[in-house]
C-alpha cells in the first residue's frame, strides 16, 4: 500500500515537471527568432482554464518554415500549464498549442518560436 502511494506521488511530481515549459523542435544558429511573445491570463478560482496559441497568431501570417517551439513558464515553480501541441508545428508553418493550467492559476508564459 505504502509503494502504491509513494508510486503515484512520484507520478505526479514527474507529471507537474512535465507540465509548466514545454519544448518541440530543435533550432539552428542559422534559424530567426519569428515569435517572441509573453502571454497571460489572469487565474480564475477553483477552475482550470484551457487556452490556444496558433501560430501564426490572428491576423498575422507567417511563410516560415517552424523550426522550434519554445513555452517557458514564468511562474518558474512547477504550477505552469500542461501543454500539448495540437497541429501543426516545427516542419510546418503553423501551429496550435493547448495549454490547461492547474486549478485556481492563471497562465504566464512567453513563446519563444524559430523559423527558416
Ligand atoms: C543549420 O542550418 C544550415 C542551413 O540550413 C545547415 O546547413 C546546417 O547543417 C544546420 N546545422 C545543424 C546543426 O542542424
Ligand atoms: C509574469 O512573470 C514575470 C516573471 O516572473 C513577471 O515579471 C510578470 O510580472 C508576470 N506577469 C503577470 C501578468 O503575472
Ligand atoms: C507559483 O507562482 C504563481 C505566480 O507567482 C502563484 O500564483 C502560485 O500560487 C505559485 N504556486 C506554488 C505552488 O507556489
Amino acid at each position: 500500500m505504502k509503494v502504491i502511494v509513494q508510486v503515484c506521488v512520484l507520478l505526479a511530481l514527474v507529471a507537474v515537471a512535465y507540465s509548466a515549459s514545454s519544448t518541440w523542435g530543435v533550432h539552428n544558429v542559422t534559424d530567426s527568432v519569428i515569435i517572441n511573445k509573453r502571454v497571460t491570463y489572469p487565474a480564475v478560482r477553483n477552475v482550470g482554464q484551457t487556452f490556444y496559441f496558433d501560430i501564426p497568431e490572428s491576423y498575422q501570417s507567417n511563410n516560415k518554415v517552424i523550426s522550434a517551439i519554445y513555452l517557458q513558464d514564468q511562474f518558474q515553480n512547477s504550477s505552469g500549464p500542461a501543454n500539448t501541441l495540437v497541429y501543426g508545428g516545427p516542419g510546418w508553418t503553423y501551429a496550435s498549442i493547448q495549454m490547461r493550467t492547474q486549478t485556481g492559476l492563471g497562465l504566464n508564459v512567453t513563446f519563444v518560436v524559430y523559423g527558416k
